[in-house]
């Protein structure tokens, strides 16, 4: 049994493992740490010596990066060696939903995670404490440890078997992307589950340096495993019933941004994660609820399952009704118009465009014939490009000469000879347009779409704007 951990590996060098293996580097740098992956490009990015060329973007990462590089912290390809010399590994995979087969569209796809086990299994050295780090289906650790087990059998029969041993726990991760640094330093909460008294007690040593132990849960497996998938789905249904309420609040010549204020000071309800928007986007919270979905429906329970689905069918209907509106209001149609779209990543401060609304909104406005110039400070062009084209549909699937939408360079390029500009992603650089200069470039009427509730209306009205704001009834 270790006494303490030396020597971590991280399998899957993505949004979670890079940004959590930084920061836990930087507070612990009598440990090693060794963050692998299969996807070379990716391993190539987190090296480079363009620390602006990352390939997350997250306010602080480039900072802690320079500071552990090379030092305690190490991006590498070389999988196997790196499990071998191991003490803990954390699986950071992606677990995204099936595609094909069983539970396809709603069960996660585990194949990422049992290749993981297998590696691990195959080149583990001595005893090992393996993490899942990934959000997983509740009762997954039962699936890893069976192939970890069925290895472990496997070689005793060898005779060069090196007594190889494992303990599973469970630690999910609750940063939420473009705050990724800070919720890692100061976690509400950090959860581990597992049986191995040992291991929980190594495993929340390393975390004793940066957070204070009142914050360390620690719980059975399963618990822990449910609590994540639990979180992000009550954190869902808040979105879902705050935007269901903003086109209450359109209908009725409400705000729903008083609303949210009166609604969240009851300290039972609580302020944030109110804000209502063109509905969550993001690579986990719709794919964490489908599971949830999936697994209620496993278990019999399928009113559960229903209430659950119904967060997706809001989030959902919230994007193709801003679609709706962005067509009534531009005469019912169009055809022929030119848009500028603020905003393509799912939210402020990040550069991932994974289920991002604006996906969805911007498809379909170019389905009704438009134009679009997306503006998007961090998002690179050939991101949007991919998540744009679509063969399957021609008005998607055009060469780059062809194709009905452009990226542009700025806010002034983006907003040139359009008819009207929608703010999908909550930027900073979004709450201060330059009305004045804005509407200069623009083709009366002049029409202000704030999915964000972020743009001051008395200012872009002293311009000539028209606006529609979300959830606000009263324009
Ligand atoms: P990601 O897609 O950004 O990164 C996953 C990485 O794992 C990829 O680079 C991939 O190449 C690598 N990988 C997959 N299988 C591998 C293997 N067998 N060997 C080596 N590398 C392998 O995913 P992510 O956003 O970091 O999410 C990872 C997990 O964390 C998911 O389960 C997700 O639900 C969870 N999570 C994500 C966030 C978030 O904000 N993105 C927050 C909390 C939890
Ligand atoms: C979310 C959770 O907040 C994290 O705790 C969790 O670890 C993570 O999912 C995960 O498991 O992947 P993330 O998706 O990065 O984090 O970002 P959020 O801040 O939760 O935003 C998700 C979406 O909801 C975004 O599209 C955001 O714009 C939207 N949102 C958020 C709103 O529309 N209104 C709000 O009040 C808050």
């Amino acid at each position: 049994m270790a006494i303490s951990i030396k020597n971590i590996c991280c399998i899957g060098a993505g949004y979670v493992g890079g940004p959590s293996m930084t920061v836990m580097a930087d507070r612990c740098p009598e440990i090693t740490f060794n963050v692998v992956d299969k996807n070379i490009k990716r391993i190539e990015s987190w090296n480079t010596s363009d620390l602006n060329n990352l390939p997350i973007y997250e306010p602080g990462l480039s900072l802690l990066i320079n500071k552990c590089r090379n030092k305690n912290l190490y991006f590498s390809n070389e999988i196997e060696k790196n499990i071998s010399s191991a003490d803990m590994i954390f699986i950071s995979v992606n677990t995204p939903t099936k595609k094909t087969g069983l539970g396809a569209g709603q069960a996660i796809d585990l194949k990422w995670i049992e290749s993981c086990a297998r590696q691990i299994a195959m080149h583990a050295k001595g005893h090992t404490i393996v993490v899942e780090k990934s959000t997983l289906p509740v009762k997954t650790a039962q699936a890893i440890k069976s192939i970890l087990d069925g290895h472990t059998k496997k070689d005793s029969k060898n005779l060069d078997s090196d007594n190889k041993t494992f303990s599973i726990l469970s630690n999910p991760e609750f940063l939420a992307e473009g705050t990724a640094i800070d919720d890692l330093l100061s976690p509400d909460r950090i959860l581990i589950g597992g049986d191995d008294n040992n291991s929980i007690e190594l495993l929340k040593n390393i975390y004793l340096k940066w957070v204070d132990g009142g914050k360390i849960l620690t719980t059975d497996i399963w618990s822990s495993e449910l609590s994540k998938l639990i979180a992000n789905a009550f954190l869902a249904q808040r979105i879902s019933s705050i935007n269901s309420i903003s086109a209450l609040c359109e209908s009725t010549e409400a705000n729903i941004i008083d609303v949210a204020k009166a609604v969240g000071m009851d300290s039972r309800i609580g302020k944030n994660f109110l804000n209502s928007g063109p509905g969550f986007g993001g690579s986990c919270f719709k794919k964490d609820i489908l599971n949830l979905v999936y697994i209620c429906n496993y278990y019999g329970l399928n009113e559960v399952a229903d209430y659950w689905e119904k967060v997706i069918t809001i989030n959902n209907w919230q994007q193709n009704r801003i679609v709706s509106i962005v067509v009534n209001k531009l005469y019912g149609t169009i055809s022929g118009k030119k848009i500028a779209i603020l905003g393509f990543a799912f939210k402020a401060n990040t550069n991932d465009t994974r289920e991002s609304p604006a996906i969805n909104i911007c498809r379909q406005l170019l389905e009704e014939g438009c134009t679009l110039n997306i503006y998007d400070p961090k998002v690179k062009k050939e991101q949007i490009d991919s998540d744009l084209r679509d063969e399957n549909y021609s008005y998607l699937n055009k060469s780059d000469k062809e194709k009905t939408w452009k990226v542009s360079s700025s806010i002034i390029d983006a907003v040139k000879e359009t008819d009207a500009l929608i703010i999908l992603t909550d930027w900073s650089e979004f709450n201060n347009l330059d009305f004045q200069k804005i509407n200069k470039f623009m083709r009366p009427p002049c029409w202000i779409f704030d999915t964000r509730n972020i743009i001051n209306i008395n200012k872009a009205k002293k311009y000539g704007f028209n606006i529609w704001k979300i959830g606000n009834g009263n324009l």
